[in-house]
């Protein structure tokens, strides 16, 4: 027996009340475009049709499981088109979230009416693609092309009310929808000209070329974003060729890699913060948290807590400290105020849940501490002791250290069972990462209240085992060490800076080096010198300018020269000259590298590092690896991670690459598994 239709369409009083009920958010799968051919056939016989959805939102997007199959029929553009072009004019009555193909059958409507906040937006872009429903002919004839270019080039969204300024929403209304609908329809104003049928006003070329620039410098690499400017300048043209257009476009785009690798990231964001480990443990409620050290870290930690209605106790080790980490915290605050996060008055009883102090008896009546004080491991120790002692013994314990054994950490504490890594990323409030580290003796409770904790906060949980950096921090050592070499072997920091960003990141590894500081790195490597394998190439280059006092730009200089006041890294010809001699001094015949051999070298020993970690249950699998390189360290997410890039790339290719590094640093790369097999 087929199950019943997700679009029901009820007629009172010659009106057509079509309900889309398809849970959980009224996605445009097939049984609903079909549900929705049939309720437009069967409107024909009333005087005007409304369009809703149940639950807490209108139709915000399209099934992205059916995007890897050919397209089944009834197809939504022509079914957008046909409630455009429907005799019964058709009244979207929206809540919640109108994106992508709800957006484009609500621009298909006569009329759209809204409550307040409801958000609209063309997201396609954010998975590769176009919309593919005469969304990207229709926004620029109904929202102008300058919101046009915001919603499909940049995935902005824009509320009602925002909307309704320009006309493109009819009314905004607040009492509740249905009865919105009945008082709009009681006034109805005129049939207006079909959204297909209006001329779009193309900006001028000096506008286009300027948005167009824009677009190109965000993307960072990435084609959606300058496909869907295209598709919308085919709005000019007769709407029937802008929307075949269109269409072939956004079906040739669902095959591309680039959609492919979004789409992955997609799902294996969801996948990863929920996994294995957890399933069937049930969460504990979590009010209130402890947060030790209000440096860098907890200050910001203590902020995303804040921001998630949670009430913190932040504990610091003096009045004075205490007093610098509220300040701190106020200024993350202010700076969220100023941005338009938060409201006044969120501001305001987000600080009333605050509570600093310099007594960690303050911590009582925590359900979860997260100690981010000095990475010493003797002051960690000593900061847990003091909190087992005024917490319950079930409250969880986590330690947000990035590099000591959380297993040396909490060792000798009662009920072992509820201690756990919390390893956030610079800065807390902001970068999505979340690293929850696992010990032998977590209990699966206590694991999934992290992770249930980690989604409050808007994060992305990975979970990961113990190992030296944990999952990111191992292959980001790997990932400096290759480059290392590089510089050692014959190019220069910029090369690799440059070609770095080429392949899609925001900033290259020696940039990236001097903007967060060159001195932790250097504290991991004296801490790792001995137990380091003595086979391991080691380069000095980075210790060098670490004993030259170049740390970063804090301290003015480091891989690069910064003048006065600007961040803007220029090539500095004392570093140049130290690498040449450098490289001379241990005989090395400097050669050169294309940028194309240094982003294929720099890849794979990132591929091979996360490989290993996955062969050694570190990460459960690659998704755990994709999304701890995308949310904490920069990787494109339109490459979909480094894991998800190896297969687009074939893992021949990888091996290839793979070897050819190994052969040059021998003993310095142990090929994972999958590596050497191939
Ligand atoms: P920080 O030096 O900025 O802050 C440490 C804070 O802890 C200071 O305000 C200090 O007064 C306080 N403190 C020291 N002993 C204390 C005690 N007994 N009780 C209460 N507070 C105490 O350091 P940061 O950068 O915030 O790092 C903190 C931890 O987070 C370290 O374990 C670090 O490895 C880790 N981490 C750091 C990251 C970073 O990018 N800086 C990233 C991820 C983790």
């Amino acid at each position: 027996m087929s199950s019943p239709s997700p679009v029901r369409t009820q007629i009172t009083n010659g009106i057509a009340w079509v309900t889309v009920d398809n849970p959980p958010v009224n996605a445009t799968s097939t049984a609903v475009r079909r549900g929705l051919e049939e309720a437009v056939a069967q409107a024909q016989g009333a005087r005007l049709a409304v369009l809703m959805c149940a639950g807490k939102t209108f139709i915000a997007g399209g099934d992205m499981s059916e995007f890897d199959r050919p397209p089944e029929p009834p197809h939504l553009p022509d079914v957008v088109n046909a409630i455009e072009a429907s005799r019964t004019p058709f009244i979207a009555a929206m809540q919640g979230k109108v994106l992508g193909g709800g957006f484009e059958i609500a621009m298909a409507c006569a009329w759209r009416i809204a409550l307040p906040g409801t958000r609209f937006g063309l997201p396609e872009v954010n998975v590769g693609l176009i919309p593919g429903a005469g969304g990207s002919q229709r926004a620029p004839r109904l929202l102008g092309m300058e919101t046009a270019i915001e919603m499909a080039c940049l995935g902005k969204t824009f509320t009602a009310e925002a909307l309704a300024e320009s006309g493109a929403i009819d009314a905004v209304v607040s009492d509740d929808l249905r009865q919105a609908v009945e008082a709009f329809i009681a006034d109805l104003p005129p049939r207006p000209v079909p959204v297909s049928q209006r001329t779009a006003r193309m900006p001028s070329p000096e506008a286009l070329s300027a948005a167009r620039e824009r677009i190109e410098k965000r993307a960072r690499g990435q084609q959606s974003p300058l496909h869907n400017f295209e598709a919308l300048q085919w709005a000019a043209l007769p709407f029937a060729e802008g929307q075949a257009k269109e269409r072939a476009l956004h079906l040739k785009l669902r095959l591309s890699d680039e959609s492919r690798a979004l789409r992955h990231a997609f799902f294996a964001e969801r996948a990863v913060a929920r996994p294995a480990a957890i399933a069937g443990a049930t969460p504990r409620e979590v009010r209130k948290v402890a947060v030790a050290g209000g440096g860098l870290m907890g200050a910001g930690i203590a902020t995303a807590c804040l921001g998630a209605g949670l009430e913190v106790a932040l504990i610091e080790r003096d009045e004075e400290a205490a007093q610098a980490a509220r300040e701190r915290v106020e200024r993350l605050l202010d700076g969220a105020l100023g941005r338009g996060r938060i409201s006044p008055a969120e501001r305001e009883s987000q600080l009333a849940a605050l509570h600093v102090s310099a007594d960690h008896a303050d911590a009582a009546g925590a359900d979860l501490a997260i100690e981010a004080v000095f990475e010493d491991l003797d002051a960690k120790r000593a900061v847990f002791a003091r909190l087992a002692e005024v917490l319950d013994d079930t409250a969880i314990l986590a330690t947000n250290t990035s590099y000591l054994n959380p297993e040396e950490i909490f060792s000798g504490l009662p009920a072992p069972g509820r201690c756990l890594g919390l390893h956030f990323f610079s800065p807390a409030h902001v970068m999505k990462l979340v690293e929850v580290v696992r010990l032998p003796a977590t209990g699966a409770e206590v694991l999934s209240t992290a992770f249930a904790l980690a989604r409050r906060l808007g994060k992305v949980p990975v979970l990961s085992g113990i190992c030296d950096g944990f999952i990111g921090n191992r292959m980001l050592a790997a990932y400096r060490r290759e480059a290392e070499y590089l510089l050692a072997d014959g190019a220069l920091p910029h090369q690799i800076d440059a070609a770095m960003r080429g392949f899609g990141y925001a900033m290259g590894p020696f940039e990236m080096q001097d903007m967060a500081g060159l001195q932790i790195a250097w504290a991991n490597r004296k801490r790792q010198a001995a137990t380091r394998d003595p086979g391991e190439r080691y380069e000095t280059i980075s210790d060098m300018l670490c004993e030259m006092g170049r740390l970063g730009q804090r301290s003015g200089r480091g891989w690069y020269r910064y003048e006065e006041g600007s961040r803007t890294p220029l090539r500095d010809p004392e570093v140049e000259a130290l690498i040449e001699e450098y490289s001379a001094k241990r005989g090395i015949a400097r050669r050169e590298f294309s940028a194309e051999d240094i982003t294929a070298r720099l890849i794979a020993v990132l591929v091979n590092e996360g490989a290993r970690i996955v062969e050694e249950g570190i990460a459960a699998g690659f998704d755990e690896v994709d999304m701890v390189q995308i949310h904490g360290y920069g990787f494109p997410r339109w490459r979909g991670g480094p894991m998800h890039h190896a297969r687009t790339l074939g893992w021949k290719e990888i091996s290839r690459t793979m070897r050819q590094v190994a052969g040059e640093s021998p003993g310095s790369w142990p090929l994972a598994e999958i590596v050497s097999s191939n």
